[in-house]
Formats: structure tokens, sequence, C-alpha cells
């Protein structure tokens, strides 16, 4: 798409993908590069600007991240943020040192503009609380330099070349904790990168519609529907563009939350507000007796992503050849698994992993490669997908699967799904309850909650009567990537209400958990 664009080039920092996604907030489109792309290739983009990210090294270090010259002369404003600001010095002919002492946490900032603020920090007030996390900083600024911000500890905390359009800033706008990032943000890519502000999610999806209707002419497409955010979105996306050339699986494993598979029929099959043809593959038995006394984590997975695949494969050989094959990749997939950014954490999307090779088509089309999963959302809403689907939180693949200590049972299948039922509507009433008294979410609220079935049976009592059954662990984290997690402070009487309700009207449950763990060193799932 033809968009005005800014360029993230990736130091290798932690907070790389929230520069891209405050910059898509000032709806302004960004993608993240390496710090390694060709300056040709930069040209070519055309970029309305470049941000130049944090990164753990040392910029003066041999062997360390680097950019040409070049770079700062191409006329384009360019905006570097803590090692990207050491770097913009060291690269100009300025100096950046290892003091005694570095800077971290919350920061108190002073704005030095000679007369007023200038167009960076406009609307910031000349004491402001900002994010820093440095060891090195710029000792001495290079030519044409002037210092418009500095700190008790850090006397560059940001600095400018207006005439070039040259910006270094050592703190962390893109982090929330600097309390007018957005604000600097916004400055810097709608005021000193002259840019209009036309990314938005209603010209996303008419123009991705025009783009798939393009490129898929009268051709089939195939997608595998998982019930996701991610995949249903695709599907919408795919089904306004193309109709019934878009053909959708839907495995339902067995594994799945309470209701959930009728939930997806409802809004992709026959009678729902979408045209296209829908499958559903009701294979629980499947994989009901492939699971049957397996007991170790690690192999149930392989087997629910295996299965999955036949399945698959069974229903593709019934289509027959298809023109494309449809994936909900989404941006972050793309940087993570290299393509994009430096900090690549590789992972493994086994959703998708393997489904290629299985499928008769011709190409892959992705359409919303673009996207973050806040922009996903937001172009699932535009689509009329309800929003229990679009703000669903993350479900593993495999599923219940692996919320089932030990070997998977149909019966213990609906066991933790009624258990997990009755969990999430206590814990979403209270959620409503306080929203409605206070206008805002709970501090508590979590990013995921579920139940699981621990493998323990135990003795108990209920109505003068000997019981020996199961034990429920209820689990609630709160985690901004997933990759850390704490575990949330769900009200206490939410809890007693959670337990006494899975008690009463779950059969073959006497004892609910609450799993206190935070990750490391426990992980989200319990498996
Ligand atoms: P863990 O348990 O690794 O979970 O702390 C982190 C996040 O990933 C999800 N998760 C999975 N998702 N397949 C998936 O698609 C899996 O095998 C899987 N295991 C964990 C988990 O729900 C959490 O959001």
């Amino acid at each position: 798409m033809d968009q005005e664009k800014i360029l993230v080039i990736d130091f290798g920092g932690q907070y790389n993908q929230l520069v891209a996604r405050r910059v898509r907030e000032c709806n302004v489109y960004c993608e993240i590069y390496s710090y390694k792309t060709p300056l040709e290739k930069i040209k070519e983009m055309n970029p309305k600007g470049i941000i130049l990210t944090g990164g753990p090294n040392s910029c003066y270090a041999e062997g360390a991240p680097t950019c040409g010259k070049e770079l700062f002369e191409l006329g384009v404003p360019v905006l570097g943020l803590c090692y990207g600001a050491q770097l913009m010095m060291h690269v100009l002919g300025g100096e950046v040192k290892r003091p005694e002492v570095g800077e971290y946490g919350k920061t108190n900032v002073l704005i030095t503009g000679a007369t007023s603020k200038d167009e960076l920090f406009e609307g910031v007030p000349w004491e402001t609380i900002c994010w820093m996390s440095h060891f090195d900083r710029i000792e001495k600024l290079a030519d044409g330099f002037e210092t418009i911000a500095h700190t008790a500890d850090c006397p560059v905390a940001a600095a400018q070349n207006k005439s070039k359009n040259l910006y270094a800033i050592q703190f962390h706008p893109e982090v929330l904790h600097t309390e007018y990032g957005v604000e600097m943000l916004y400055n810097y890519v709608r005021k000193i990168c002259k840019c209009s502000g036309t990314w938005r999610m209603d010209s996303f999806v008419e123009e991705s519609i025009k783009a798939i209707r393009d490129k898929v002419g009268d051709g089939k497409v195939l997608l595998a529907l998982s019930g996701g955010v991610d995949s249903s979105v695709a599907a919408g996306l795919l089904s306004r563009a193309i109709g019934k050339q878009l053909t959708c699986v839907f495995v339902d494993h067995g594994l799945l939350r309470k209701n959930e598979g009728d939930e997806v029929e409802s809004v992709f099959g026959e009678g729902g507000q979408f045209d296209l043809n829908f499958i559903r593959v009701n294979a629980q038995q499947r994989y009901y007796d492939k699971l049957a006394g397996v007991t170790e984590p690690e192999r149930k997975r392989k087997i629910i992503g295996e299965e999955f695949i036949r399945v698959f494969e069974e229903e593709a050989k019934k289509i027959g050849a298809v023109d494309f094959l449809a994936q909900g990749t989404i941006y972050p997939d793309v940087v993570e698994s290299g393509l994009g950014g430096e900090s690549a954490v590789i992972k493994s999307h086994h959703n998708v992993g393997g489904l290629p090779d299985f499928v008769d088509f011709k190409e892959i089309i992705e359409p919303l490669r673009d996207l973050f999963k806040d922009e996903v959302r937001k172009a699932g809403l535009e689509l009329g997908i309800p929003e229990n689907l679009v703000f669903r939180q993350p479900f593993p693949g495999p599923g219940l699967g692996i919320r089932i200590i030990g070997e998977v049972t149909a019966e213990k299948v609906a066991i933790v799904q009624d258990a997990d039922f009755i969990y999430r509507e206590e814990v979403d009433a209270e959620i409503a309850r306080y929203k409605e008294q206070n206008g805002k979410d709970p501090k508590w609220k979590p990013d995921q909650y579920f139940a699981a079935l621990t493998n323990m049976r135990s003795v108990g009592v209920m109505g003068d009567e000997r019981t020996y059954d199961y034990a429920v662990a209820v689990r609630a984290v709160k985690t901004v990537d997933f990759m850390t997690a704490e575990s949330a402070e769900i009200p206490f009487e939410v809890l007693q209400r959670v337990m006494s309700r899975i008690i009463n009207e779950v059969k073959g449950v006497n004892r609910v958990l609450f799993d206190l763990t935070s990750k490391p060193p426990g992980t989200i799932e319990m498996e």
C-alpha cells in the first residue's frame, strides 16, 4: 500500500515494537528494519522520518551495531532514542562515555530551551517525568547540536540540530512511564516529519478489500480458522472482499472452551453475518482417541498439532486445488521471525506451521501482515465481528489439552470447560461491576485467566458423604508481553464465589486452588 511511512531502525533494544506501535497510534504507518538494512533500500522506501531505537551495546565498542554518516544526510528527519541518540552523536563527531553512575527508571527531566519549547517538546511541561535506562551518556555534542533537556545526572537528556532536522533523546518516550512521551512522538512524526496521519483502520479495511480483490481475481482461497482473533479477522476481511471464493475450515478438536465451537459457527457459519463457505470438522473423538493414555506435555502438544494437520489435509483434499492459502500472520510474527527487526525472539507459530506442505496452492496471502494486535482488533470491530471474539483472551493452540494435567479424556474436558466457564463468568461480572461504579477497569484486571484441571484427587465431604474428586486450579496473571507475568490480585470474595459455584455446579470436583506462581519461575499455562 502506498502510505507515508516512518522507518524504525532496530538496534536490538527491548522497546522497539513499542516505538512502532506508538507511531501507529499517531495514525502514521511505520515499519521496523534491522540496522543492517542497506542505505539504498532505505532511500527506496522514501520514508518521511527515521527513528533509531535503543539497544544493549556501547556505540563506541568494537563491532557494536552502527550506521553510516550518510543516514543523517538524506534530508529526512532522524530521531535517535537512547542508544540511537548516542550513536547519532558518536557517528557525527560528538562524544559518548560511561560515567560513574547510570540512570534507571522514572527520572525528572528539565527542558532547557533558551526561549521557548521547541517543536519536539511542544505541549510538554518544563519539568517532566521520563523513563531512563542507560549507563553510557552523551558527553560532548556533535557540531551544530544544542542541548534541549537535562537531568540531575545527565547533562544531555535531549539535543537537536534543528537546521538538519536531527533529534537525540536519551530517555524512552515510547514507554508509558514517560508522562509526555506520546506528545513527543506525535510532535516528531506529525509536526517535524509532517506526516498527515492517514493510517486509520477504516481506510485499512477499505484498501485491503480492494487489494485482496486485485490479487485474488476469481481465484479460490482457503483459510484454517481457529476462532482466535487473528484468523477470525482475516476471515472477515477476506469474506468482505471475495465472498464465497473463500473457504474456511474450522477444526473442533474437542479442546475448546465451553460453547466456543458453536460461537465461531454462529459468526462464520450458515446464517452468520459473513458470506463464505464454512466447514466445521467435528474431530473431537479423533483427538480423544489419539490422546488416550498420553501424559507427557510435549507429546500431547505434538499429537494435537499433528492431528490438526491430518484433519486439515483431509479437508483440503476434498476441496481440491486452491489458488491461495490464507494465514492470519500479524506484524509481531513477522518481526519476531527475524524478517523485520533486530531484536528477534524466535517463536514457533505452531498454529499455522507445517500447513503449506499439505495443501495444493499457488501462493500464500496474509492480509494482516502489517498490523499490530490492537490494530487487528480495531479492524475486527470495523468488520462487525462481535466484541467477545475480537477481545478474546489468548488461548493456546493445543487448547484445554494443556490445561488438563496428565491424561486427557472427554470427561476431564467437560469438567475443565464447566469450571473455566464459571470462573470467567464471575471474574468478568466483577470487572463489569467495578467499571460501572468507578468508570475504569480495576487495577487487578488480569490479562489472562482460566481454570485448569490438576491431576490430583483428594478426600472431601459433601452432604455427609465422603468424596474422592479432582482439584481445579484457577489462575489469573497480569502481563505485558506474556514473557513474564505476575499473579493478579483477584478479590478474595470473588474467589470464594468461584470456589463455591464450581464445587456446587461441576460434578467430579471437590477442591478449588488458586495458583499464585509468577513467571518465571512458573509459566502461564501449567503444562
Ligand atoms: P507460557 O505457558 O509459555 O504461555 O508462559 C505464554 C503464552 O503463550 C500461550 N501458550 C501457547 N500458545 N501454543 C500456543 O499457541 C502453545 O503450545 C502454547 N503454550 C502457551 C499461553 O496461553 C500464554 O498466553
